[in-house]
């Protein structure tokens, strides 16, 4: 893993800021980047969609009822996907005060009224300070974006984060005492769930290093009828796990990355335990089990994991081999890499 992590220019072990420092402020705000930019991440994570009138923003849901005021300021389009609002509607939403609600011990007064971000908000964050992180983006429901790919890709080009320009190391920037893997060719690693957006992204991309994300659905394992039950899903999707969740079936999805230019696949963790506010109601899916992980570096793929933010699941699975993780809650992860 760590041999594959530095031909790609990703540092091992690396620390991927999940929507920000998403534990201590509403995720994929400013204050959420700033902290993670601060705390040393590695990679401020974010997910890619775009609005009505074509900017390009870093929101996670599909609709925005979970962490915006929608319901109160658009009454009529409270469920409305994200991309039927332009970019101008959503900056008047308060994407900070659910926070406060759901986490009064972690609430602030000024996370109330914070907005939703554009990329190019979140890549100045990256850009400013002390510290330089990459940017880890992900093209999210790309079946709602055609071309969000080519988007992305003009838009790095014109910042110098991809291309024949890309940026340099400011003045004074010494690798020995900052944090800079925006100056490496990792500075952008470009992550789907969505095959055809891998294959977008190669063609548009192909010199960017790009990470293929697994979940339940395709690549999987056996799961048990009692959480079957519990989690309500049917028993058709069950079904469809029971029957990839064979050696063969994970060695067919690694194939298919590798083949499509992927320098390594991101799967789901189980969490021992685990926020639901952040974990998917599958996060005891455990898609990167011993033999996974070493199927997937035999293979020439690294592995960065999501989504885990608690100290004892880091070692479960570093000891398995995994180059990193997805995580919500930076500081811990650092803190386990002895980076803190
Ligand atoms: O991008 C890795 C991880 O974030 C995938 O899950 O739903 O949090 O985007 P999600
Ligand atoms: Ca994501």
């Amino acid at each position: 893993g760590h041999q594959l992590s530095e031909q790609a220019g990703i540092p091992w072990h690396a620390v991927i800021a999940h929507r920000g420092d998403s534990y201590d402020a509403p995720e994929s705000t400013r204050p959420a980047y700033l902290l993670a930019r601060a705390l040393g991440a590695d990679y401020l994570e974010l997910d890619l969609q775009r609005t009505r009138d074509g900017h390009l923003i870093a929101f996670h849901d599909d609709t925005l009822e979970r962490t915006t005021n929608v319901a109160e300021v658009f009454p009529e389009r409270a469920d409305a996907p994200v991309s039927s609002f332009t970019l101008a509607e959503l900056k008047r939403l308060d994407a900070g005060s659910w926070f406060n609600e759901r986490y009064p011990e972690r609430a602030r007064p000024s996370y109330r009224g914070l907005k939703i971000l554009t990329l190019d908000e979140v890549r100045r964050i990256a850009e400013g300070g002390d510290n330089h992180p990459g940017l880890y983006i992900e093209t999210k429901v790309p079946g709602q974006f055609p071309g969000i790919e080519a988007d992305l890709k003009a838009y790095l080009e014109a910042h110098h984060w991809i291309g024949d320009q890309v940026r340099q190391p400011p003045e004074g920037f010494d690798r020995n005492r900052h944090i800079g893997v925006a100056f490496t060719p990792g500075r952008v690693v470009l992550q789907t769930f969505e095959k055809s957006s891998l294959i977008n992204l190669q063609q548009q991309m192909p010199g960017v290093p790009k990470i293929l994300l697994l979940w339940l659905g395709e690549g999987s394992i056996p799961a048990d009828e009692s959480i079957r039950q519990r989690e309500g899903e049917s028993l058709a999707d069950f079904r469809a796990r029971q029957r990839v969740a064979s050696r063969q079936a994970y060695a067919d999805w690694l194939d298919f990355a590798s083949a499509h230019g992927a320098v390594g696949v991101g799967p789901s963790a189980v969490q021992s335990a685990h926020d639901d506010a952040f974990s998917s109601r599958f996060s005891y899916m455990d898609l990167a089990r011993r033999w996974m992980v070493g199927m997937s570096h035999d293979k020439g793929l690294l592995v960065h994991l999501y989504t885990v933010d608690q100290a004892q699941d880091f070692r479960t699975y570093s000891d398995r081999g995994v180059d990193g993780f997805f995580t919500n809650h930076a500081p811990a992860l650092l803190t386990f890499y002895g980076r803190a």
